[in-house]
Parts: C-alpha cells; sequence; structure tokens
C-alpha cells in the first residue's frame, strides 16, 4: 500500500538526517548569540513553524520562553498568498522588553512576515530577529531582514516538516516537492 502523500510528492528535496542536522547547527548558533540574553522568548508562527520549533527548542542551550502566534495569509486551498494576513490566535505573553526570535516556517513573498514583523514591534520588543527553516528568494514581493536561513530553496511548492498541502502532510519528517499535476486546481 502506497503512504497517503507519495502520490503528490515529486522528490524528496530535504531528507530528515539534512533537516536535523542543519536545525542543530541553527540552535548551535542561537545559543552562542543569545549566551548573554537574559529572556529570550522563542515566537513558533503557527502551524507551519511546529515541527521546526520543538527540534529547534531542544537545541537552544539558553534559558528561554516558547509562544504561539498562528496567522493565516493563505485562503484555504490557494496556493497564492492573499497578501492579507491576519491573527488567529495571539501570543499569551507580554513581549514588550523582550528578546524576541521569530521562529518562521518559510519565507515566500514575505507577506505574512512583514505583518507579523510590524504587530511586533508595534508592541516594542527589546529585540527582534527572524529565524526561518526555509527561504524562497525569488518570490520576494516585500524585503524582510532575515538573520538565520536553514535553507535556500528554489521556487517550488513543497510540503512536509510543519509545510502543508492544503492543509494535510506537516506531519512528514522530510521536505518533499510537490507533484503539481497530481493536484486539483487552487481554488481562490
Ligand atoms: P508569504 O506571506 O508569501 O511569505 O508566505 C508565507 C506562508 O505561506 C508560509 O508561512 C507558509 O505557510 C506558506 N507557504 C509559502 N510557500 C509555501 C510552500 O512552498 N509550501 C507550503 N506553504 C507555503
Ligand atoms: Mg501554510
Amino acid at each position: 500500500m502506497p503512504l497517503p502523500h507519495e502520490k503528490y510528492l515529486e522528490e524528496v528535496l530535504i531528507d530528515e538526517a539534512s533537516l536535523q542536522k542543519r536545525v542543530a547547527e541553527l540552535g548551535q548558533q542561537i545559543t552562542a548569540d543569545y549566551a548573554a540574553c537574559p529572556d529570550l522568548l522563542m515566537i513558533c508562527i503557527l502551524k507551519g513553524g511546529i515541527m521546526f520549533l520543538v527540534d529547534l527548542t531542544r537545541h537552544v542551550h539558553v534559558p528561554h520562553e516558547i509562544d504561539f502566534l498562528a496567522v493565516s495569509s493563505y485562503g484555504k486551498g490557494s496556493r497564492e498568498s492573499t497578501g492579507k494576513v491576519r491573527i488567529d490566535m495571539d501570543l499569551s505573553t507580554n513581549v514588550s522588553d523582550r528578546h524576541i526570535l521569530i521562529v518562521e516556517d518559510i519565507i515566500d513573498s514575505g507577506e505574512t512576515l512583514r505583518f507579523v514583523m510590524d504587530v511586533l514591534l508595534a508592541r516594542r520588543p527589546a529585540s527582534l530577529r527572524l529565524c526561518t527553516l526555509l527561504n524562497k528568494p525569488s518570490r520576494r514581493r516585500i524585503e524582510i531582514p532575515i538573520d538565520y536561513v536553514g535553507f535556500e530553496i528554489e521556487n517550488k511548492f513543497v510540503f512536509g516538516y510543519g509545510l502543508d498541502l492544503d492543509e494535510k502532510f506537516r506531519n512528514l519528517p522530510f521536505i518533499g516537492v510537490v507533484k503539481l499535476d497530481a493536484l486539483p486546481e487552487a481554488e481562490g
């Protein structure tokens, strides 16, 4: 029996071992950079950032808190950013005067992160940095300063390790390229 994701999988772009190795390296870098920081707060952007946050936080050996911000930028069934981003679930932490590290799955057009950064900056954190697992620079519409990048990837639609294909397959332990001709047309 083929696994349910297999008909949508063109190829594995980043396998599990490569992901885990890079996440550990990012954790070491963050540990070094925040060694003197007393109150790091890692903010996971849901839902896509969940797998990355859970793995990354275990490689960050400075005391830190985690919190979650759920935003949506794509209509369900759509694979293009609408440019409209909204908060679905806000933080439970007051971020004023806190050192914030945003943990995101992918930066594509930049619309989502611009919105998230503006929301957070308005709350006057002590510092704000951004860590993204994947970066698709060819798709950028809004310039975003990125402090930590796992992998730069080409303009391909990918899924797994937090990233969804129409809300599914976030659980895969690798990043796969979507086989576009296996998909129904995206709505919206
Ligand atoms: P942006 O606002 O265009 O930068 O898009 C960011 C959001 O779009 C990410 O947080 C993802 O949820 C989603 N996204 C962008 N590219 C992909 C992809 O290749 N696969 C799955 N989701 C994606
Ligand atoms: Mg998504």
